[in-house]
């Protein structure tokens, strides 16, 4: 342990996400206890639970390093429903572990919980509401970090990051567990921070959904064709 206080502090935790490379497929679906109301549905298992913990107690303690030295009042940690819950829920309480067991720093936090509605508006251009504050003036001259599970397009990020600065916060940080590495259109949201970023698949479990189907699933996982097919809402009814 010789050198230790000198090691930890270079010791710098990636704020960017670790990237899961295209040519990695995943690991067989065989080798994991998988729910068997599920296991037809999924090609591979992409990120193991384990690892997304690992991922996220380095992010967390990443967060508590940069917020504390700006943010002596609270931080507004606010979990964007329903497919950030178990992101927000494992975050927050690794803060809350660095929070007890530092005694020369801390990072105050407050719960909130949104859900965001996105349509297009009649400018042809992406709208959204916010649902679960009542009142969002009071963000005004506030800390928020908005917890997401997954940036895509980025066009949701965008229009909620530009929604709530019309309230006046003081400071506003994203983390995002995912980023896609989108084949066809470039993300057009980056987040502070980020967990991982992934081929472009659609992935699911650890809360995230395909039509609210697999949020009931551990790890993170690629879906096979015939799952996709099998969990299709019909009629273009968009669940969010
Ligand atoms: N999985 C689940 N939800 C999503 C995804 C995904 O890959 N992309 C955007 N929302
Ligand atoms: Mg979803």
């Amino acid at each position: 342990m010789a050198n230790s206080s000198k090691n930890m502090e270079q010791h710098h935790i990636e704020s960017s996400p670790l990237v899961i490379e295209d040519s990695f497929e995943g690991y067989p679906l065989n080798y994991f206890n998988l729910p068997l109301h599920y296991r037809d549905d999924l090609k591979s298992v992409l990120i193991p639970y384990g690892l997304v913990q690992d991922r996220i107690e380095a992010l967390a303690s990443r967060i508590f390093s940069d917020l504390h030295i700006h943010i002596p009042e609270q931080l507004i940690c606010m979990c964007v429903l329903k497919g950030g819950y178990r992101f927000f829920s494992d975050l927050v309480s690794k803060i809350q572990n660095e929070n007890r067991l530092r005694n020369d720093r801390s990072l105050p936090m407050s719960l909130e919980f949104i859900r965001v509605r996105s349509y297009v508006n009649d400018r042809s251009t992406e709208a959204i509401d916010i649902i679960g504050i009542s009142d969002l003036s009071s963000l005004n001259n506030k800390h928020l970090l908005i917890i997401e599970d997954i940036i895509d397009t980025g066009v949701t990020m965008v229009a909620l990051k530009k929604e709530l600065e019309k309230y006046n916060p003081k400071t506003i940080h994203v983390v995002s567990l995912f980023t896609k590495r989108r084949t066809d259109k470039k993300c057009i949201f980056k987040p502070d921070y980020s967990g991982f970023e992934v081929p472009d698949h659609f992935i699911v479990g650890y809360a995230l959904d395909y039509n609210e189907y697999f949020r009931d699933l551990e790890h993170i996982c690629v879906m096979k064709e015939s799952g996709i097919t099998k969990y299709k809402v019909q009629d273009g009814d968009k669940v969010e």
